[in-house]
């Protein structure tokens, strides 16, 4: 027994959260261990649909243990926010844990964030604006503050101070705009988060062990994607962190011999959010029915998502830098009605066929894909239960990517249902 990753590997927003959900059904605790809320994880149960940002995927259990883990930035009133939303609506959130080392965002990373895409123009990443980028730019500054600094105020002014005298004179004379108050944040962090949040501030590392040690499955839940990833993903069009399986152990303090499987989610087609390069974007009446279909706007930001065909270059990528033991393949009742399937199985650059994602930023930007095409189902998926129900083409779509990506499919969403999934391994 020990930890279950699951990683997104394209661009974000592939069912992290729904696959989420379903594994945590076998196990003790789920961790964050990355992003913030810029994350948006649907989970829907029974026609009803929650979106978290922050907590993990796993509090709709009342056994799991939902852990907020040292790599997360967090905004502690985003949190008490969603915490109220989920116990409006029923759901527990009394065992869901923060680690002290875990870093804030405050109102200026939000400011910053919104500023510097601002100045970016043309160029702009198309960040969600929820001040991640420059919060974890303060982590690595060593100025930002941690959930820990919350239990002491006196700590708390003094590092904020400091914070404010650096960035004061930066929002005056770079930005045109007024500086940070000292009091009224101290104000809103003691008196209105701190009395909420400190209960939830634990350990999490002795936390996630005693479970570890005591023979527990756990699973550490990513956000974003390992083409976001801020090592791997297509810099600098990525997020500030590190989504791939390798930040997985730093975020949670999960040692990587702990973790015996990596559940890699992929949509049937790919969607990205924001600015950045996409070899396989569909600019079609194909790329509109997907979107309309599989309703791809954001769940966070409302953005329209990019559509694009599945790209086994990527997965191939992702299969290694996340050492993927397995595919859970999302939305495949996205593309029941379409007549024929295409998917990416090599690059071409320069009369040269690429099958290995090029590291080259413009090499890239230049590819042309090379497309298999498959013919299409048309029939309706979303009431198909088991694999055996599923039409010829719809396997054989299956095996391919299989084949393709040299990763086995293990699991496959037919629909936004917790019960929407055929389990391959059953
Ligand atoms: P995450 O960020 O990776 O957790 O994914 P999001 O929740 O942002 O986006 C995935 C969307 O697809 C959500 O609205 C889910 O409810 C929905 N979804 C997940 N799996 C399936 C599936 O197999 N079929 C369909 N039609 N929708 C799905
Ligand atoms: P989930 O967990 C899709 C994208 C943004 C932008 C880039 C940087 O729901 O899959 P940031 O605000 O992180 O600095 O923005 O990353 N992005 C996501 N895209 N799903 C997400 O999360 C994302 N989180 C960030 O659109 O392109
Ligand atoms: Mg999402």
């Amino acid at each position: 027994m020990g930890a279950t990753v699951i990683v997104g590997t394209q661009w974000g927003d592939e069912g992290k959260g729904k696959f989420t959900d379903l594994l945590a059904r076998d196990m003790t605790a789920v961790v964050r261990f990355q992003g913030g809320h810029n994350a948006g994880h649907t989970i829907v149960v029974e026609g009803e649909s929650f979106a978290l940002q922050l907590v993990p995927s796993g509090v709709l259990y009342p056994h799991i243990t939902p852990v907020i883990g040292n790599g997360v930035v967090v905004d502690p009133g985003v949190l008490l926010r969603e915490t109220a939303m989920l116990e409006s609506k029923g759901v527990d959130t009394s065992k869901l844990r923060v680690s002290g080392n875990a870093h804030m965002i405050f109102p200026y990373h939000q400011s910053l964030d919104a500023l510097q895409e601002r100045h970016l123009g043309k160029n702009k990443l198309g960040t969600t604006k929820r001040g991640i980028g420059p919060s974890y730019a303060d982590k690595s500054m060593r100025t930002g503050l941690r959930i820990q600094d919350l239990l002491d105020e006196k700590i708390f002014r003094q590092k904020l101070e400091v914070v404010l005298h650096q960035l004061n004179p930066v929002m005056a004379r770079v930005y045109n705009k007024l500086g940070f108050d000292l009091e009224e944040i101290t104000e809103t962090f003691m008196n209105e988060y701190r009395p909420k949040i400190e209960p939830m501030v634990t350990d999490t590392i002795s936390l996630v062990h005693e479970e570890l040690e005591a023979g527990h499955e756990i699973l550490l839940e990513g956000a974003q994607a390992t083409f976001l990833d801020l090592d791997h993903g297509t810099y600098p069009y990525v997020t500030s962190s590190n989504p791939t399986a390798g930040g997985a152990c730093v975020g949670s303090g999960v040692g990587p011999m702990y973790i015996d499987r990596v559940v890699g989610v992929a949509k049937a087609y790919i969607t990205r959010v924001g600015a950045g390069p996409f070899p396989t974007e569909l600019f079609d009446d194909v790329g509109d029915h997907i979107v309309d279909v599989g309703h791809e706007y954001g769940t966070n930001t409302g953005r329209r998502r990019r559509p694009g065909w599945f790209d086994c270059v990527m997965m191939r990528y992702a299969r290694r830098v996340n050492s993927m033991t397995e595919l859970a393949i999302t939305k495949l009742d996205v593309l029941d009605d379409l007549d024929t399937i295409k998917v990416c199985v090599a690059y071409e650059h320069d009369g040269k066929r690429i099958t290995d994602f090029p590291y080259h930023q413009s090499v890239l930007h230049n590819v042309t894909p090379v497309y298999e095409e498959l013919p299409g189902w048309k029939t309706d998926l979303t009431g198909v239960t088991d694999r055996s129900e599923l039409p010829m083409a719809a396997a054989d779509y299956l095996s391919f990517v299989e084949e393709q990506c040299g990763v086995p499919v293990r699991l496959v969403g037919v629909g936004p249902g917790r019960k929407q999934v055929l389990d391959f391994a059953a």
